[in-house]
C-alpha cells in the first residue's frame, strides 16, 4: 500500500490534480458581501458548476445524463456489462450562503481525479463506475436538506417538493422547470436507485477529527441524526414611532427569547446540538414592528428520541416566552434524517482497502446519509486544517486533497474490480 506522500507525488507527475480542478472553479459564485461562496441550487453559479462538471466528465470520455430529479450521472461503463450494480461516487456543487470552497466540490473534483488515477493504472472496470452530482444538498434555497437524493429515493413526497418555495417565493417546480426538468416527473426513481451497487462519497471533514489524529484521510462510520423545523411567531405589525412600548406584540422580541431557549434545551442533553441560523422578520423594515418572524431551527443528536425531546421542549418554551409578548407560535417539521450507520460490510471492505485510515463519525449531513437507507454506502473524509466549515475559513491543503483522491481511487479500484 503506497504512503500518502508517494500517492501525492505520483498524482503531481500525472498532471491534473484536485487542486488544479478546484482552481478552475475558484471564481464561481464568490460572495462579495458575505465572503466565501454562495452557490444556491440552480442559481447562475451552480449552473456554471454543473456545466463545468459535464465538460470535465466529457473530457474523460464519460457518458453524462441528467435524471428526472436533476441528478447528474457520468458513466464509465464496464465492457460487456449493463448499468447495474454500479459503484457510484460523487457529492454536490451547491453551497450554504457564504460557505467554503470545499464542502461538496471537493468530492466532485476528487471523483474526477480518481477516474484519471484509475485510467493511469490502465484499469478496465469489471463493474460500471458512475460519478454523481446531487442538487440542493444544503437545502439553502428550498429549505429541505438533500432534496435531490430524497426525491430519488422517495424520502420526500414530490407534491410537497414541487410546492417548496425559495426566499423570493419561486416554487421548486418552477425553478426545476427553468433548469430543464419536467416537474411532473420529480420523485422516486427506482430504476436509477436500482443501478447503484454501492455509493462512496468523499467530503471535506467539517470538524477537527483528522487534525487531532494527525491523519489526512478517514473512513466514515455514522452521520449524526438531524432535522430542521420552522418556527413561525405571529404578533402585531405596527409603527415603530407611534406604538408605545407597553402596547407592542413584537414577534422579534419573542424570537430573541426563543433563541435563548433553544440553546438551553440543547444543553440539557449531552451531545445535543441546536441552532437557529436564519431569522426572517416579515415585512422586515427598520421602522416597522414585524407582524411575524420565521426562525429556522436545526437540531441534531445521535439518539432520535433525544432529538424529538429537544424539539418538544423548544416548542413548549417557545409558546411560553412568546405568550409573554402576546405572540403565538407554530412549529413545523421541514425535514428529518435519523442517525445513519454506514453499511458494515462495505465499511469493512473500505477499511481493508485503506488500512492506514482511521474511522470517524460526522455531525454534518450528506446525501450519503440519505442513500444509506436504501443502498450500501460509505464515506471518506479529508482533513480540514481549520476544523471550520460552512464558513469561508474551511480549508484543505493540496497534499491532503491529492491523498484523498488517491484513497478514493484505491477504494473504487477495489470495488469495481476488473483488470
Ligand atoms: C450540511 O452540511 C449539514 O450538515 O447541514
Ligand atoms: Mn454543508
Ligand atoms: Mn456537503
Amino acid at each position: 500500500m503506497p504512503s500518502d506522500r508517494e500517492r501525492t507525488t505520483a498524482a503531481r507527475r500525472a498532471g491534473a490534480s484536485v487542486a488544479g480542478l478546484m482552481a478552475e472553479i475558484a471564481d464561481v459564485g464568490r460572495d462579495g458581501a458575505r465572503g466565501g461562496y454562495s452557490r444556491p441550487v440552480y442559481s447562475t453559479a451552480e449552473h456554471e458548476l454543473r456545466e463545468w462538471f459535464v465538460d470535465q466528465a466529457a473530457r474523460r470520455g464519460l457518458d453524462v445524463e441528467t435524471d428526472r430529479n436533476g441528478i447528474l450521472w457520468a458513466w464509465w461503463d464496464a465492457p460487456g456489462s449493463g448499468r447495474h450494480d454500479a459503484v457510484v461516487t460523487g457529492s454536490h456543487l451547491d453551497s450554504v450562503p457564504g460557505g467554503g470552497a470545499f464542502d461538496g466540490p471537493l468530492g466532485v473534483a476528487s471523483a474526477l481525479i480518481a477516474v484519471d488515477r484509475l485510467r493511469e493504472r490502465g484499469l478496465t472496470p469489471g463493474k460500471p463506475l458512475a460519478l454523481a452530482v446531487f442538487p440542493e444538498e444544503e437545502g439553502s434555497r428550498f429549505g429541505v436538506a438533500c432534496l435531490g437524493s430524497r426525491l430519488l429515493t422517495g424520502l420526500i413526497d414530490p407534491d410537497r417538493a414541487r410546492t417548496l418555495r425559495d426566499p423570493e417565493g419561486n416554487t421548486f417546480a418552477d425553478v426545476a422547470a427553468k433548469a430543464g426538468l419536467d416537474p411532473r416527473f420529480l420523485g422516486p426513481d427506482p430504476e436509477a436507485v436500482g443501478r447503484i451497487g454501492s455509493f462512496v462519497e468523499l467530503h471535506v471533514e467539517q470538524g477537527r477529527g483528522l487534525i487531532d489524529l494527525g491523519q489526512s484521510v478517514a473512513v466514515g462510520s455514522t452521520i449524526l441524526g438531524h432535522g430542521r423545523w420552522r418556527i413561525t411567531v405571529a404578533g402585531q405589525g405596527n409603527h415603530a414611532g407611534t406604538t408605545h412600548m407597553e402596547d407592542r406584540r413584537d414577534p422579534l422580541v419573542a424570537a430573541a427569547a426563543i433563541v435563548q431557549a433553544v440553546r438551553e434545551a440543547a444543553l440539557r442533553h449531552s451531545g445535543a446540538r441546536a441552532t437557529v441560523g436564519r431569522i426572517v422578520p416579515v415585512p422586515g423594515g427598520t421602522n416597522v414592528i414585524a407582524s411575524s418572524v420565521s426562525l429556522w431551527l436545526d437540531v441534531r443528536h445521535v439518539d432520535d428520541a433525544v432529538t424529538a425531546a429537544v424539539v418538544e421542549r423548544i416548542h413548549a418554551d417557545a409558546r411560553r416566552v412568546a405568550a409573554v409578548e402576546g405572540c403565538s407560535v407554530e412549529l413545523r417539521e421541514e425535514s428529518l434524517s435519523p442517525t445513519a450507520h454506514f453499511d458494515p460490510a462495505l465499511r469493512h471492505r473500505v477499511g481493508e482497502l485503506l488500512p492506514e485510515a482511521p474511522t470517524l463519525p460526522t455531525g454534518a449531513g450528506h446525501d450519503a446519509g440519505v442513500l444509506a437507507a436504501v443502498r450500501p454506502t460509505a464515506m471518506l473524509f479529508v482533513r480540514n486544517p481549520s476544523g471550520i466549515s460552512h464558513s469561508p475559513e474551511e480549508h484543505v491543503e493540496d497534499d491532503d486533497a491529492e491523498a484523498g483522491a488517491a484513497a478514493l481511487a484505491d477504494v473504487l479500484a477495489g470495488l469495481i474490480g476488473g483488470a
